[in-house]
């Protein structure tokens, strides 16, 4: 009893293609030119990632390549002793707010070591690779109880994640990101 209905099926089916197929010989010409002005008009991509203040795309290179949630996730390394939002205040270690561009050790009201008030520089991205990659040796004598950030895609993803978490903006001497001087 099943063969027969099996074949019936499969006659059906065949008769369904041949039938479908023969039909779609006649119109495509006809659909085309429609289908074809809808395509160009491009949907913008409205949601960007959770990337508060500078965008992305204008940090310099090339922390502008740098995988964010990477960043996010490295920073959990950092955030038991550092905050990132403005006013938000000091743990162990001094808030982070407006570091690029900031003089080392220069935090009112937080209580830095000698190590950190000696030293004399302007916070830039690649003063917190070297940082981050062996904080002991960078400034010694200092009191930040960290071993460092071993991997650099991971030290470039952190720097590009506090870059936007702590309002950054291009420090004179480094390349401005957007604004070059017009011809
Ligand atoms: C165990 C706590 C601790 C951890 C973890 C830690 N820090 Fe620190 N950090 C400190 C302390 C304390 C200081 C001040 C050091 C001093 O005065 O010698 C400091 C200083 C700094 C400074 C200098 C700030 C300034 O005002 O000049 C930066 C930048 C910094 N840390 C970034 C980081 C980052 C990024 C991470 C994560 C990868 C991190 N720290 C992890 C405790 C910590």
């Amino acid at each position: 009893m099943l063969k027969p209905v099996a074949a019936i099926a499969a006659l059906a089916m065949i008769a369904a293609c041949g039938g479908s197929g023969a039909d779609e010989s006649t119109p495509p010409a006809a659909t085309a030119t429609p289908a074809a002005t809808v395509t160009p008009a491009p949907a913008p991509v409205a949601a960007a990632p959770v990337e508060p203040g500078v965008e992305f795309a204008s940090l310099p290179a090339p922390y502008n390549t740098a995988d964010y949630a990477r960043g996010k996730r490295t920073f959990k390394l950092c955030q038991s002793c550092h905050l990132t939002a403005e006013g938000s205040g000091n743990l162990v270690g001094p808030n982070l707010h407006g570091l690029f561009g900031r003089e080392v050790g220069s935090l009112e009201g937080f209580a830095y070591s000698d190590a950190l008030e000696d030293a004399d520089f302007i916070w830039e991205p690649h003063h917190l690779d070297e940082w981050l990659t062996n904080p002991r040796a960078y400034l010694p004598g200092n009191r930040m109880s960290f071993a460092g950030v071993r991997k650099p895609e991971d030290r470039l993803g952190l720097i590009a994640y506090l870059m936007l978490e702590t309002g950054y903006t291009p420090v004179s001497g480094d390349a401005p990101a957007g604004d070059a001087p017009q011809p």
